[in-house]
């Protein structure tokens, strides 16, 4: 690790130099580029034990820590990594706080169209237009939405503001989450329900007869077991002509060094054979069509099988 450490100390001390005299865009782009390089090069256990301690002695972690982006993300105030605040600084629906340096909303400013933050809001985009296709094709469809945050794709579907949704469960492990989202969504037909994967997986809780069932955002954190039992109970709450889809984070996207190091926020990562295996247990003789594609950017995987 002490080479990392030495082999970083030019790129760190350059963007820190940059940053520091508001050339923001080439002191961030340099840092997120060199530290993809480096991530690229080493092997998965000298780059984690770098990401966790190696790289953050250097003065510029106090600096990129001014943008409240990064920041919560490193410091998991609701105690986990990716918090639904910390979605809505990705969707911009957050204004920056009052404390906030003006190198600090500058950094923001830059973090919040990254590539990887990008690839958020385009995903919240693609799952509202498949809410739209399926009620496009089934009247009042019954939907839930696994790890829902704050349900923002739920704001973006033209289908649930027009009333076209029937029953649409929004189901996470965080109260604070489920309340914003009584709040916000009630009026909307969302019903917020707490639960959990380890309550899904036990069957505490349950659902049935549901013609749409997706989750974004949850993957990335399950090992492949736990990825596959959880796939077919989701599927198994489906009924004939239901749909399932789950997102991942596919394993280069360039801003992947910068969020494991100075985010403090590694993921999961998929490629299309990893996504496709996690329906592996899907009983065969149930699934009408599997598909594996990506968004256009090429930062996200999506599974989606529909059943028979
Ligand atoms: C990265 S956010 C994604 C939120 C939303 N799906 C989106 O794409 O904006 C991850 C969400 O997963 C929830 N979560 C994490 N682990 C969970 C678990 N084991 N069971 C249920 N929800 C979980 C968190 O509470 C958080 O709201």
């Amino acid at each position: 690790m002490n080479s990392l450490v030495t082999e970083s100390r030019a790129l760190f001390d350059k963007a820190y130099s940059q940053i520091n005299d508001f050339q923001i865009i080439q002191g961030m782009s340099e840092l997120i580029t060199g530290l993809h390089g480096i991530r690229r090069r080493t092997s998965p256990n000298d780059w984690s034990e770098f990401a966790k301690q190696g790289c953050l002695n250097h003065p510029i972690k106090s600096l990129v820590h001014q943008d409240p982006m990064t920041r919560r993300a490193f410091e998991k105030p609701r105690g986990y990594a990716g918090d639904a605040e910390l979605l809505d600084l990705i969707y911009g629906l957050r204004p920056v706080p009052a404390e906030t340096t003006s190198v600090g909303a500058a950094i923001y400013g830059f973090t919040v169209q990254a590539s990887g933050t990008s690839a958020v809001r385009v995903r919240r985009d693609m799952l509202a237009e498949k809410i739209d296709e399926v009620a496009a094709e089934i009247e009042q469809p019954r939907m839930l939405a696994v790890a829902c945050g704050h349900l923002r794709e739920a704001q973006k579907s033209k289908a649930v503001a027009a009333g076209r949704v029937g029953d649409f469960y929004a189901l996470d492990q965080d109260k604070v989450s489920l309340e914003l989202v009584a709040r916000e969504q009630s009026a909307n037909g969302i019903t917020p329900v707490h639960g959990s994967v380890k309550t899904l997986l036990k069957g505490e809780t349950t659902f049935s007869n549901l013609d749409f069932v997706y989750s974004t955002g949850l993957y990335d954190y399950l090992p492949q077991p736990v990825a596959i039992s959880l796939t077919n109970k989701l599927f198994d709450m489906l009924r004939p002509g239901g749909r399932l889809v789950v997102a991942n984070f596919l394993p280069d996207v360039v801003s992947l060094g910068y969020m494991e190091t100075f985010m403090g926020w590694p993921l999961i990562y998929r490629n299309d054979e990893e996504m496709a295996d996690i329906a592996v247990n899907l009983p065969a003789g149930q699934v009408a069509a599997e598909q594996v594609y990506h968004d256009a950017h090429e930062h996200v995987v999506f599974l989606e099988v529909k059943k028979r």
